[in-house]
């Protein structure tokens, strides 16, 4: 039982990052371009606060200026108008219709929110206007882009295509999991061929004998199964092996 209940927290340590990693993404943000996630993994687009991302869709023109405001006014996109432009206090986001005429005002940089679920986006809520930035990562390019997908006035999407869209580890480190996937494979290896020294030169063991604590080796797959029981199961103490556990499954 003992036993049962060691290699079942075991295994739980083991696979429990995956299945956290599979099922969301938490990333909690640090600053405007800046979110930490678990396992020393982080989003960072604020190598983009350099650049100007332009994009053009029919009749609309987006200015994206990621990580910071920028005051924008009609005569700096060369329009002549004497209205007063809703960016000129500053947006991060702004959007000229070339329709009306109109600069409109899509987010500030503080508006925006990355989300703590698959995909990965950025986004902003400005007034009632909604704007979603799915980051996509291209690892190997060294430009970014920006696709307008969606636009009807009051939601807009976009897909920022850049290797800062990715998420990145910040000490390529090795997981919990990893160091005590070493840590016991090391100790069971001394442990193995320590104790075949053991067995066969002090007491003289042959051939299978040598191998140390044979019976519980022998019933080990046994306990594997018990094991990935008490995994699939969701770790719960209560569901440790008992004969109705395998009719169960
Ligand atoms: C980005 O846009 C701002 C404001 O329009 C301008 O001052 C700056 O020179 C532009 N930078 C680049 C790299 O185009
Ligand atoms: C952007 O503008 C907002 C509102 O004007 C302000 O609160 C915020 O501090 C500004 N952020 C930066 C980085 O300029
Ligand atoms: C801007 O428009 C006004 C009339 O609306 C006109 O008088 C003026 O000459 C225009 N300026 C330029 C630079 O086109
Ligand atoms: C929200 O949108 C409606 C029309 O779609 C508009 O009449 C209203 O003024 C908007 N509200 C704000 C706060 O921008
Ligand atoms: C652009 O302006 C036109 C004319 O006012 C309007 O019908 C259209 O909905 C606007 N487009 C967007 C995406 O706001
Ligand atoms: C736009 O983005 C929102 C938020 O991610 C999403 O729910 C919606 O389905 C997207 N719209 C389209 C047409 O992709």
């Amino acid at each position: 039982m003992i036993k049962n209940t060691i290699l079942s927290i075991f295994l739980c340590i083991l696979f429990s990052n995956r299945i956290h990693s599979i099922e969301e993404f938490v990333c909690i943000e640090t600053s405007v371009c800046l979110c930490n996630s678990y396992d020393n993994k982080y989003i960072d687009i604020s190598p983009l606060g350099k650049t100007n991302l332009t994009v053009e869709n029919q009749n609309l023109r987006f200015f994206f200026y990621p990580c910071r405001n920028v005051s924008l006014d009609y005569k700096d996109i060369g329009v002549n108008s004497t209205a007063t432009s809703d960016c000129a206090s500053g947006a991060t986001l702004c959007v000229y219709n070339t329709t009306d005429q109109k600069l409109t005002n899509l987010g500030i940089v503080t508006e925006g929110k990355f989300s703590n679920f698959y995909p990965k986006t950025l986004s902003f809520l400005h007034g009632n206007k909604s704007t979603t930035v799915l980051l996509e990562c291209t690892p190997d390019f060294d430009i970014s882009y920006l696709v307008n997908s969606v636009s009807d006035g009051n939601h807009y999407n976009f897909t920022l295509f850049s290797p800062h869209s990715c998420t990145k580890t910040a000490h390529p480190g090795l997981s919990v999991g990893s160091t005590l996937l070493i840590l016991c494979t090391t100790i069971f290896g001394v442990y193995l061929i320590g104790g075949a020294l053991v067995l066969h030169f002090l007491r003289g063991a042959r051939g299978r004998e040598t191998i140390p604590n044979i019976e519980f080796w022998s019933s080990l797959p046994g306990l594997v199964k018990d094991g990935t029981i008490f995994v699939l199961t969701g770790c719960n103490p209560m569901v440790i092996s008992s004969a109705d556990t395998y009719d169960k499954i």
